[in-house]
C-alpha cells in the first residue's frame, strides 16, 4: 500500500474510520472485528477513533475498547498500526452530539482513552471539535501540556478554519501534525485548509470522504462524473472518490468508515488507483 507521512510516522494512505461501528446502525462486535481485521490485512496502519464514538454516556469509548480489542486479537501494536482518537465531543444518548474544551475536561478524557486502548501513550490524539465557550488557546493548551507530558506522541486537531490551525500551530510550538476536517465531492469547503496543510506539510485526513454514512454507498448516483469515470475504469465510484482526494496532495489521508469488510477492502485499492490530469479536470468540474 502507498505510504503517507502523519508527523514523523509512515502510515498507509487510505486509513480506516471506526465511527460506523459504534453509532446508531451499528453491527454486532464479531462484524466490526472482522471489518477491523480486513483492513488490517489490506495493509491499513492508521485507524480514526474517538472516545465520543457510542450511543449513550454508559457506552463512552464504544469504538476505542472495539479497536484495542480488535488489535490485540491480530497481534498488533503502537508501532505497527497508528491509532488516532480524539476528545472534546460529547453524546447525551438521544442521537445527538455537543462540544467540550475545557482544558480539565480534555485532560480527563485523554486519560480516559489511554485507558481504554490499553497503551502507555496514544499514538496520535485530535482536539475534536471547537468549543464556542472556551477559548481555542486553552483547548489546544492542554493538548500540548499532553504532549509535554508524554500522554500523547503526536497532537492533531479537527473541525478547524485557517485561523485556528495557525494558531494551534503557535501554541504547540510548531508540533501540529494533522487536521482531520470534512472533505468529499458533496462537501468542498475545507479546501482553504487543505491548501494551508499542503503548504505546511500537515497531514490533512478528510472525515466522511464518501459523504457521510447514509450517503456512501450511493456515491455514484449522487455524482455523476465520478460514476463515470468508475465505470471506464471498472473500479467502483469509491474508489475513484478517494483516489481524487489523494491526488489533491500528498498530505492527504483519507479515512474512510466502514463497517462490513468489503467496504474498507474496496476502499484501500483507492491507494493503487492513478487518476489521469483530465480525468482530475472532470472530477474537479
Ligand atoms: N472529526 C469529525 O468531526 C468527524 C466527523 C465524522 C466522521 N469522522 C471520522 O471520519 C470517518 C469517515 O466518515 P464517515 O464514516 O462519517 O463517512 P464516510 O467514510 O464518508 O462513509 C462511511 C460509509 O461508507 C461506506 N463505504 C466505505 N467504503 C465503501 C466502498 N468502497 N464502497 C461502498 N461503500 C463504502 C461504509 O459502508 P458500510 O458501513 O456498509 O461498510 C460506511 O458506512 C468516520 O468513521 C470517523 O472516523 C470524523
Amino acid at each position: 500500500m502507498q505510504q503517507r507521512r502523519i508527523g514523523d510516522r509512515s502510515v498507509s494512505a487510505i486509513g480506516l474510520g471506526g465511527m460506523p461501528m459504534s453509532i446508531e446502525g451499528r453491527p454486532d462486535e464479531a462484524r466490526s472485528i472482522r471489518t477491523i481485521h480486513a483492513a488490517l490485512d489490506a495493509g491499513v496502519t492508521v485507524i480514526d477513533t474517538a472516545d465520543a464514538y457510542h450511543l449513550d454516556p454508559t457506552d463512552v469509548g464504544h469504538n476505542e475498547l472495539l479497536i484495542a480489542k480488535a488489535l490485540r486479537l491480530a497481534g498488533k501494536g503502537p508501532d505497527d498500526v497508528l491509532v488516532a482518537t480524539k476528545g472534546g465531543h460529547r453524546r447525551p444518548g438521544d442521537g445527538s452530539w455537543y462540544v467540550q474544551g475545557g482544558a480539565d475536561y480534555l485532560k480527563k478524557a485523554c486519560e480516559a482513552s489511554l485507558q481504554r486502548l490499553d497503551v502507555e501513550a496514544i499514538g496520535l490524539y485530535q482536539f475534536h471539535r471547537p468549543d464556542p465557550e472556551v477559548p481555542y488557546e486553552e483547548s489546544v493548551g492542554a493538548i500540548r501540556d499532553l504532549l509535554d507530558e508524554g500522554k500523547i506522541l503526536l497532537a492533531g486537531i479537527s473541525n478547524a478554519n485557517p485561523e485556528q490551525i495557525r494558531l494551534a500551530q503557535e501554541v504547540l510550538g510548531g508540533r501540529l501534525v494533522s487536521v482531520q476536517n470534512q472533505f468529499s465531492p458533496a462537501f468542498r469547503s475545507s479546501e482553504p485548509e487543505l491548501e494551508l496543510c499542503a503548504e505546511l506539510g500537515i497531514a490533512f485526513l478528510p472525515w466522511s470522504p464518501l459523504g457521510g454514512i447514509s450517503r456512501a454507498g450511493d456515491l455514484g448516483g449522487r455524482h455523476a462524473a465520478f460514476a463515470e469515470v468508475a465505470a471506464e475504469r471498472g473500479v467502483s465510484p469509491q474508489q475513484v472518490c478517494l483516489a481524487w482526494e489523494l491526488a489533491k496532495s500528498d498530505v492527504v489521508i483519507p479515512i474512510p468508515g466502514a463497517s462490513r469488510p468489503e467496504s474498507i477492502t474496496d476502499s484501500v485499492r483507492a491507494a493503487e488507483l492513478e487518476l489521469s490530469a483530465e480525468e482530475l479536470a472532470r472530477l474537479d468540474g
